[in-house]
């Protein structure tokens, strides 16, 4: 019988940790086995600062996860975010000595391309490969036998802060797990919910968190661009929290049951006080006019990184946002107005098995996160980011 490929993914986001247990298929599906997620207090904006707390919250998520598909993975392959990852473009360009091009020519390539300056502190996350080009010629898909002089590469290469590295792969291992691969969270969200066609006709990917939201650009079926900024949806939570005078919980359920981008909605709202029996009056259209300010910074935050690529016309597959964030009642129409692009809701797809909740946008980085694991089929834990990033293209290339 053939060995079952199991595997176990994490995102350890600012609000809660998810953990899933994926099987990959011949076909190339994801079924989903297991999947959890537990509220997590400690982190902030994507970065762990209460360590011990985290790493409850991680193994809570991996071990329920785990009971839920009948299995006991240690390994994991975790989500990083935040806003101190950056991508530097590479590129090498080498001379084929045998004529034919093999894995090693390929590998070769790739490292080289790899090699950028990495600024003080900083370290390789993942290298995403872009283009290959064989005798100049550019866009082959696999060049694998082809005869030719030179073979050459275009990556990103994702950097990150090694402290942030080290704490994130630290918290993992305080949970009684091992940390193999980590996969930049937007670039998992997109591969969880963004098609082949939308990132070939071009397309923006929100992912919008508690505490970050990553930016992402795909045109030409290639990652062109993308960053995080340290925003999410917490900071409207914690706006209302303020501005109306009511506790964070408070403030979160008015948030999720009321508040809504562009509404003309008036009246109040009672919010019982939080000691005694007293009851507080909110009025709507105050609260509206917060999440309104706070949604109007967040979004040029957002345009100043759609600035930095040059549009000839918008995305033609237009805006797909992910996250818990992405939910906010009225955020779509009013990007939709704001920009004249679609927006939709991206929901995880390619996905059999316990599907349902892993089909919320909520769920988008921890399903990439599997998603990326299936794709290269990663088995062991390898020593140094540099290794993890050659054993990466030596099993995406197979
Ligand atoms: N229905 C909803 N309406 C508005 N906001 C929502 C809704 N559901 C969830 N959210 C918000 O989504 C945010 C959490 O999203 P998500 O779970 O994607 O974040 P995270 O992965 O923990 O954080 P990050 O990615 O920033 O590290 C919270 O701020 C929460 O209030
Ligand atoms: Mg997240």
């Amino acid at each position: 019988m053939p060995k079952r490929q199991l595997m176990l993914a994490l995102d350890v986001g600012t609000t809660k940790v998810s953990a899933l247990v994926a099987e990959a298929r011949p076909d190339g599906e994801l079924a989903v086995l297991g999947i959890a997620a537990t509220p997590v207090v400690g982190m902030r904006r994507g970065l762990v600062f209460e360590v011990e707390r985290v790493a409850l919250a991680i193994r809570d998520a991996a071990n329920r996860a785990n009971s839920m598909a009948g299995s006991d993975l240690t390994q994991a392959a975790v989500a990083i975010n935040g806003d101190h990852l950056t991508i530097t473009p590479g590129q090498a360009k080498v001379s084929l000595k045998s004529g034919v091009i093999r894995d090693e020519d390929m590998q070769r390539v790739l490292e080289r391309a790899a090699h950028v300056e990495l600024g003080a502190g900083r370290e390789v996350v993942r290298v995403i490969r872009r283009g290959i080009a064989v005798d100049g010629f550019r866009g082959v898909a696999d060049p694998q036998g082809m005869v030719a002089h030179t073979l050459e590469a275009d990556v990103f290469v994702v950097t990150g802060l090694s402290t942030v590295i080290r704490n994130l792969r630290h918290v993992v291992n305080m949970a009684g797990l091992q940390p193999l691969e980590l996969i930049p969270a937007p670039e998992a969200s997109a591969l969880a919910v963004l098609s082949a066609e939308e990132k070939q006709v071009g397309v923006v990917h929100l992912d919008v968190g508690g505490g970050t939201t990553g930016v992402s650009v795909y045109r030409s079926g290639q990652l062109e661009y993308f960053g995080v900024i340290p925003l999410g949806g917490e900071s409207i939570t914690s706006d209302l929290s303020v501005g109306l005078g009511v506790v964070a919980t408070q403030a979160e359920r008015l948030k999720l049951e009321h508040a809504a981008v562009a509404s003309e909605r008036e009246g109040t709202l009672e919010v019982r006080a939080v000691s005694g029996q007293s009851v507080k009056l909110i009025p709507i259209k105050e609260m509206q006019e917060i999440v309104a300010a706070r949604v109007d910074e967040w979004t040029d935050y957002v345009e100043q990184h759609l600035q930095r690529i040059e549009w000839t016309k918008g995305p033609a597959a237009g805006v797909v946002m992910t996250g818990g964030g992405a939910l906010l009642k009225g955020l779509g129409p009013y990007l939709e107005t704001r920009w004249g692009w679609p927006v939709r809701l991206g929901t995880p797809i390619g996905l059999g098995g316990l599907s349902d909740l892993s089909r919320s946008p909520g769920y988008a980085t921890v399903v990439g996160v599997a998603k990326a694991m299936a794709s290269h089929e990663q088995s062991r834990t390898v020593e140094s980011p540099w290794q993890r990033v050659v054993q990466f293209w030596v099993n995406l290339w197979k």
